[in-house]
């Protein structure tokens, strides 16, 4: 890269960091859905804001909640080994949400809160700009790629899908697996998949 074209992509990034930067602010304190009066914290995202891949999980459990930070409980950290098992880390990935507000009792997020909190997730990733993007479970991918709710999440496996020219992985979320650990090594196939996607798409 030639001098001009760095200090190009530096300026970039500051406006990449402040941009995200003021729409976490505004999650902070948005209230455009019921999950505002039961929440603690409101969990925005991790990782890095120039990332080659961004994992879409489904909302934050317990801990997320109290600490707002994603996928730090026991999901997260089943997640960690997977990252590590690819030589992959924070410096190279982002994690977040479908939607940034706890569900009370862990329930499945509503049609209308995923609506609610729609705009937030799209700017964040039109911000990110990630080469391939990682589905986690039905309602991460289901985000990112509208799914026929007849078919079983399996079927998306295996497959390069599309969200806004981004490449889509599906895989399995991490609470699954910590139930159904005999499903792990498919989770090390689209691991495979997912890496072979990001060489192509580099
Ligand atoms: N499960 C999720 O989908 N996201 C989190 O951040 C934690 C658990
Ligand atoms: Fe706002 Fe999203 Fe939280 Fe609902 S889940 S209150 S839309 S940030």
């Amino acid at each position: 890269m030639s001098s001009s074209e760095n200090i190009k992509a530096c300026n970039d990034m500051k406006i990449i960091n402040t941009e995200l930067e003021s729409i976490s602010k505004v999650v902070e304190n948005c209230d455009k859905c019921e999950l505002a009066k039961t929440r603690i914290k409101t969990v925005f995202g991790k990782g890095s804001h120039n990332p080659l891949i961004v994992f879409v999980g489904e909302a934050p459990g317990a801990e997320e909640d109290k600490t707002g930070m994603p996928f730090v409980g026991r999901g997260g950290r089943l997640l960690d080994t997977w990252l590590s098992k690819y030589n992959l880390n924070l410096d190279m990935v982002y994690i977040m949400n479908a939607i940034k507000c706890r569900p009370p009792k862990n329930r499945d997020p509503l049609p209308s809160e995923k609506e609610a909190c729609r705009f937030y997730f799209e700017k964040q990733i039109e911000l990110l700009k990630p080469k391939v993007l990682c589905g986690l479970g039905r309602h991460g991918f289901g985000n990112l790629v509208s799914l026929d709710s007849k078919l079983a999440y399996g079927k998306m496996r295996g497959i390069v899908h599309h969200y806004k020219n981004i490449p889509v992985i599906a895989t399995y979320h991490p609470a699954y697996i910590l139930r159904s650990s005999k499903e792990q090594e498919k989770v090390f196939e689209d691991f495979q998949l997912l890496l072979e996607t990001l060489k192509n798409n580099q």
